[in-house]
């Protein structure tokens, strides 16, 4: 196999971080191809936690080539702040580091933007407030900056130029805030631009370089289908395209076909931030599970809503990505419970919909569940429980698809592999 994804089957958090860097271990190189620093993806490698942000999570693998896309929105001064801290932690240059001439650059305008819209409303997305939403408005309305922007003042004056005296206008009068001026945003960004210039390179034609080369390539989603721009559950989604659709676009696989693409789901769903959620738990189990599941975004902190396993919607991710196996995580949360539930269909308007579909009112849609004995496995390494067994196979005759990894705990080695990766 030489091309593999690694997309989030659900709001995100599903746990791509952990199987990303144990999937790496096999690749050559990991990229990042949408999204930016709004994601937080932990990896747990003998007791030691990383959180990555916008450095992909085959950074841990020496041998492993990480790139930053063309599809990111980079905030360069997080990036330079995660980039320091994961080189006291392993060995990172601009030799096994790349990052897109053409990312789309998140400044202090978008991050301030994010924020003071999210304090408007009145409806709320519940953002990250990283700036993610405004810089790729930008991006779109053709008034972005590129990171080889940063390279040249000149060029980074009248890039900025474009759109100032509106986005002034809007922070004046509109949310009464003061922003930086362009002169010192221009010389923030240029100072940071020649700080991070050495990683900076045509990621396009390296990854077509490398895939000539018969080299592996892992392609690593941020957040997840259902906060997808297209696919997602609008208005309350991310602004870029989480789907294996992202890929084409903001990374380029020139020519080639991606061979596995591998949606990550946690055996329950979780969410942060605003927006439906079918079987979300507000009771003391919800509660149990978010204190059992440690379930706090890596990113803000916030605390991620909980819920039982929502079928229709993990049936539409594998439709919308065609995801083509399952690495199920945190079965472990799971085990002793005194209850376990799955959402098989809803019931919309008296009807049963067994997969979602873009536009469904989630609001309007009446979950209807499947009972299961609840497991106590320990995962020690015995034989799993007839009824672990029973929901593992419901699940994969459900999705039609193999359920080819369980994560049984947050450590690199805390998995079972039902298929090869290979
Ligand atoms: P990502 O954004 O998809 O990479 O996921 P996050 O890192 O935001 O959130 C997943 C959380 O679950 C992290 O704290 C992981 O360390 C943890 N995790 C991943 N897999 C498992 C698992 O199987 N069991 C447990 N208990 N924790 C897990
Ligand atoms: P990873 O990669 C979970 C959510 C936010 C909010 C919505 C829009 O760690 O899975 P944004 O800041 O992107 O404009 O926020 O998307 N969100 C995530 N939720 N995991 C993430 O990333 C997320 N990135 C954004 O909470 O609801
Ligand atoms: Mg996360």
């Amino acid at each position: 196999m030489q091309t593999m994804a690694i997309i989030g089957a659900q709001w995100g958090d599903e746990g791509k971080g952990k199987i990303t860097d144990l999937l790496a271990e096999k690749c050559d190189l990991v990229v990042r191809y949408q999204g930016g620093h709004n994601a937080g993806h932990t990896i747990w490698v003998n007791g030691q936690k990383t959180v990555l942000h916008v450095i992909p999570s085959g950074v841990l693998h020496p041998h492993c080539l990480s790139v930053i896309g063309h599809g990111v929105v980079l905030e360069p001064e997080n990036f330079l702040a995660e980039l320091a801290k994961i080189k006291g932690i392993t060995p990172v240059t601009p030799e096994n580091l790349k990052v897109s001439a053409t990312a789309t650059v998140i400044t202090n305008y978008h991050k301030l933007l994010d924020a003071a819209r999210e304090a408007q409303g009145p409806e709320k997305i519940g953002t990250t407030g990283k700036g993610i939403g405004p810089a790729y408005e930008d991006k779109v309305s053709r008034r972005g900056i590129k990171v080889k922007d940063l390279l040249d003042k000149d060029t980074l004056v009248r890039r900025l130029s474009n759109g100032y005296a509106e986005k002034a206008v809007l922070f004046k009068h509109l949310y009464q805030i003061e922003i930086p001026s362009i002169e010192e945003e221009v010389e923030r960004l240029y100072r940071l631009g020649e700080s991070m210039k050495d990683y900076v390179t045509d990621t396009f034609s390296l990854i077509d370089e490398k895939l000539a080369k018969g080299k592996r390539v892992l392609y690593e989603g941020a957040q997840g289908i259902l906060l997808d721009i297209d696919y997602g559950t609008y208005p309350f989604v991310t602004s870029s395209s989480t789907a294996g659709a992202g890929i084409y676009t903001g990374a380029g696989i020139p020519g080639k076909k991606l061979e596995e693409v591998i949606g990550v789901a946690k055996a329950y769903t979780t969410r942060v931030g605003e927006g439906p959620f079918p079987t979300e738990l507000i009771d003391d189990l919800g509660e149990e599970i978010q204190t059992k599941g440690h379930e706090f975004g890596a990113t803000t902190g916030r605390k991620r809503r909980c819920g039982w396993l929502d079928l229709p919607l993990l049936r539409y991710a594998v439709k919308c990505s065609h995801l083509t196996s399952i690495a199920l995580t945190k079965l472990d949360i799971l085990s002793n419970l005194r209850e376990l539930k799955v959402c098989y269909a809803y019931e919309v308007n008296g009807r049963v919909v067994e997969c979602a579909y873009p536009g469904i009112n989630l609001y309007g849609a009446k979950p209807l569940y499947k009972s299961f004995t609840p497991f106590s496995d320990d995962f020690g390494g015995g034989k799993p429980s007839k009824e672990f067994e029973a929901y593992v196979a419901f699940i994969q005759e459900s999705l039609g698809i193999p359920v080819g990894i369980y994560a049984y705990g947050p450590d690199r080695n805390q998995v079972v592999f039902r298929q090869k990766y290979s």
